[in-house]
């Protein structure tokens, strides 16, 4: 999923730190968060049993424990952390006090360079 331009999703002030906000862009729910200043941008469908829950999760830093059956994934690359599987993650763009996404984010394994993918500034 790309976005020409970006897609404005939300406003900064719209956003808790530690706890989610639901959008839709194109069909698609995605989750939001704020965690120590930082947006993060993930699909809301967990990949366990495809509840569209994970706005509603539970975050201990940024690991995202889904309120269904508690898996649990990190909101930056995506990753589970207690099973298998990963999530969409986008890449987030903050223009003023806007927030944007810009693409859906692929990871590549191996890399180890997560902090590339999120332009979103401290806050
Ligand atoms: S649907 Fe998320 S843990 Fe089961």
């Amino acid at each position: 999923m790309m976005f020409a331009a970006g897609q404005k999703v939300a406003r900064l002030q719209d956003l808790l730190e530690g706890k989610g906000k639901l959008v839709c862009v194109d069909g698609e729910e995605i989750a939001l968060f704020k965690i120590e200043g930082k947006i993060f941008a993930v699909g809301n469908v967990c990949p366990h049993q495809h509840f569209s829950k994970l706005h509603e999760g539970i975050l201990n830093g940024k690991t995202l424990t889904c309120p269904m059956h508690g898996w649990s994934y990190d909101v930056e690359s995506g990753k589970a952390v207690n099973a298998d599987g990963r999530l969409k993650t986008f890449v987030v763009d903050i223009r003023g006090e806007d927030v944007f996404l810009l693409s859906e984010w692929t990871p590549l394994e191996n890399n180890g360079n997560v902090d590339a993918k999120n332009k979103s500034e401290s806050v």
